[in-house]
């Protein structure tokens, strides 16, 4: 897979002029950490906008204020967020604006710097998160290690693969064909698939070490 063709599960934000001018500005390294977060922010508002146009809806009848009926749609069942941490954490706020009182569980994952595997340090999550969609979040998708222990935590706790939308800002096509590969039913919406990962697995051209710019 080049970054030219995605896999089957994977949606990417629409190439429109603004998000490619967001993209420049984040991805730049003289950009100053106020507008990386400002930059940032508005990328992943538009992520979440889409992660939410994912969700089914089902009938709802309701009565406007001028006392006609009408026939509109409501989100079909219950949703929740679930970060990985750090970088996840980013993406938190821009859920509320989206979905006021919405529940957000955390996942913490890090890497073993002598095995070179993610290990799973903590999970606090919904109890009923079995009954909801899930939006992860975690803005940099590389090699997929973090994503797996998280997806497989969710999976262990009875949520379905196809109720996970995994939203990230930047993935590289390595990541995005373990995830297809591993979870063929959970959605993936990126805002931008870059070339591929150097020899310390960050991607290129990218944006450096997205917790380090945000926080
Ligand atoms: N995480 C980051 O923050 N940056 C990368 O390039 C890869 C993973």
């Amino acid at each position: 897979m080049t970054s030219n063709d995605l896999p089957p599960n994977a949606y990417r934000l629409p190439r429109t002029n603004q998000l490619e001018g967001l993209m420049t500005i984040i991805r730049d390294k003289n950009t100053s950490k106020g507008e990386f977060i400002f930059y940032s922010d508005r990328i992943i508002r538009l992520l979440i906008e889409e992660g939410l146009n994912q969700l089914p809806t089902i009938p709802k009848h309701i009565t406007t204020e001028t006392g006609e009926p009408y026939d509109g749609v409501g989100f079909e069942g219950k949703v929740c967020g679930v970060s990985i941490l750090r970088a996840g954490e980013a993406m938190e706020s821009a859920l509320r604006e989206c979905l006021r009182s919405v529940r957000i569980g955390k996942v913490l994952v890090q890497r073993n710097e002598q095995t070179g595997e993610a290990h799973l340090y903590y999970a606090k999550l919904p109890e009923d998160i079995h009954n909801r969609f899930v939006l992860l979040l975690d803005p940099m998708l590389a090699t997929g290690g973090s994503a797996i222990r998280a997806i497989d935590v969710l999976l262990s706790k009875g949520v379905k693969q196809d109720k996970i939308v995994f939203l990230n800002v930047l993935s590289a096509p390595e990541g995005l064909r373990v995830m297809n590969e591993k979870y063929p039913k959970m959605k993936i919406i990126t805002g931008w698939v870059d070339r591929q990962l150097d020899e310390r697995n960050y991607i290129v051209p990218g944006l450096g070490d997205f917790g380090d710019r945000y926080f």
